[in-house]
């Protein structure tokens, strides 16, 4: 077997980490997924879900990788011996391989846009409606939306193949700055547009009457996108970290900076959709059909749409190499499989299945499985139920089969001042599998049209909220009174 790699630095991880997770979760997904439920409500309640479900989950996953140095699988092999915990994790790669297959139909678009828009095809275009319907006769043309799929799947072979601190550190720390860089800059812009300020007032004031259950249970699903949670890709990456890495403090830097640039994103283009009066609920069309007729308005534009479309490729194949990664783990680690076989054969198989995403927009339109196209199909399933099935999992895993002394020993090996272990193990306990599997019960209830599964979901909803309410506040409190307590006894003993 080949001798596993570490990162070389904690800036290297950092950046390698923040990079998986910060992609076109933050700057394609989000944005369409706000502006169809309604703005800054929902932002307030996917805020939540990254702060109460998002942290113990990141620094479960952390643990669990760092604990046992393998992959998604391995990790349950390690920690608990002979059981079949370990299909938590083979789920986990099964999930990789399907979000793979069509992040990268989405990231071909990105590319095709870049080079449209350098070659200024959209500029020559007529009228804004023939600008924003160009996106219909992109993503249905098959050569097109297969070709760069293809493209992108093999640039992030490129990088995988040559290993951790040689492809995939090295390859962030130069894509991660540019794109904070590129998007401040997409941010004066916007904001300085005339009439960009019912846009800000969108996606920063919340109109709760707007809040429906799908957009809790969309909330959800896109912290756990976004942050890469419930599939073993933090695992995967922790599992580089050594013994000497601090792994509370990163678990909050990722989950922190990765939904900054989110929010960020939301002030790059809210401002400019409002400023030319375009609706913002779009749907996976939103920023390719709206922004290419912003920068086609605005001055500067003809510099400025490359320049986001750079940002979203840099973004998308910082995560891609992620998802990649999560998959050739496994086939290194357990298969005993080389590094280069894995990423030739994987790479290749997951291009193949993207194809009926990519022809979703076209061939396949008409095509429907249970009243989605292939790619929305996939697209729901994973991050609406597979990555919160297996984030449920994988706390109750730490929390109870793991077991709380453990877990909380290992967070202390490199960090031995880690005081919030309780609270960390009593969210994994019965916080975040509770709302997690609450959130998961009413969305499954909500595909459902029948009256009566609707009045009993209602039902239900009246109880669980009052539930819900007692747990918040219980939660402030009891982590307050918990941390001034500790902070007390320090001081005492000073
Ligand atoms: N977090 C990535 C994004 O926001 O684009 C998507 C992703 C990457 C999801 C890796 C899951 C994963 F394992």
């Amino acid at each position: 077997m080949e001798k596993r790699e570490h990162w070389k630095s904690k800036f290297g991880f950092i950046l390698a980490a923040t990079g998986g997770a910060i992609g076109l979760g933050n700057i394609w997904r989000f944005p369409y997924i706000t502006g169809k439920n309604g703005g800054a409500a929902f932002v307030l309640i996917y805020i939540g879900c990254c702060i109460i479900v998002g942290i113990p989950l990141i620094l479960a996953e952390l643990s669990l990788g760092r604990r046992s140095q393998r992959d998604a699988v391995g990790t349950f092999k390690v920690v608990k011996p002979g059981t079949r915990w370990f299909w938590i994790g083979g789920m986990g790669v099964a999930t990789g391989y399907l979000i793979l297959s069509y992040y990268s139909v989405v990231a071909g678009w990105t590319i095709g846009y870049f080079f449209e828009s350098l070659l200024g095809t959209f500029r020559k275009m007529g009228s804004p409606q023939a600008v924003a319907s160009y996106f219909d006769t992109f993503s249905a043309s098959p050569l097109k939306a297969i070709g760069f799929h293809g493209f992108f799947i093999a640039l992030c072979m490129i990088i995988v193949i040559r290993g951790i601190q040689g492809g995939i550190e090295r390859a962030c720390k130069l894509l991660m700055p540019t794109l904070l860089g590129i998007l401040l800059i997409c941010i004066i812009r916007s904001i300085t547009l005339e009439g960009s300020l019912a846009g800000l007032s969108f996606f920063i004031k919340p109109d709760f009457s707007k809040l429906s259950t799908q957009a809790i249970f969309e909330a959800l699903g896109q912290s756990f996108f976004t942050l890469s949670l419930g599939m073993g890709a933090v695992i995967t990456y922790g599992s580089y970290l050594t013994k000497k890495d601090n792994l509370a403090s990163s678990g909050v830097m990722i989950t922190f900076l990765d939904t900054l640039i989110a929010i960020l994103a939301g002030f790059a283009i809210f401002p400019a959709i409002f400023a030319f009066g375009l609706p913002p609920d779009q749907g996976p069309g939103l920023v390719f059909r709206s922004l290419t007729n912003v920068f086609n308005a605005m001055p500067g534009g003809v510099v400025f749409a490359p320049l986001f479309f750079f940002l979203l490729i840099i973004a998308a194949v910082t995560s891609g190499i992620s998802l990649l990664e999560v998959i050739t783990a496994y086939f290194v680690d357990e298969r005993g499989w080389s590094r280069r076989k894995t990423v030739l054969t994987m790479g290749t198989a997951a291009f193949l299945l993207g194809i009926p995403a990519a022809l979703s927009f076209g061939r396949l339109q008409g095509i429907s499985i249970l009243g989605k196209t292939p790619f929305s199909f996939v697209e729901s399933l994973t991050a609406n139920y597979m990555l919160p099935l297996g984030g449920l999992m994988i706390s109750v895993f730490v929390a109870y089969i793991w077991g709380r002394r453990k877990a909380i020993d290992e967070v202390k090996v490199g960090n031995p001042a880690f005081i919030t272990g309780r609270i960390w193990v009593f969210l994994l306990r019965y916080i975040c599998p509770f709302i997690v599997a609450q959130i998961l019960l009413f969305g499954v209830l909500s595909e459902f049209t029948s009256p009566r599964v609707t009045s009993f979901a209602n039902t239900l909803r009246s109880y669980l909220s009052i539930i819900d309410i007692v747990i918040a506040a219980g939660v402030i409190i009891g982590g307050a009174i918990y941390i001034i307590s500790i902070k007390r006894a320090k001081r005492k003993e000073e």
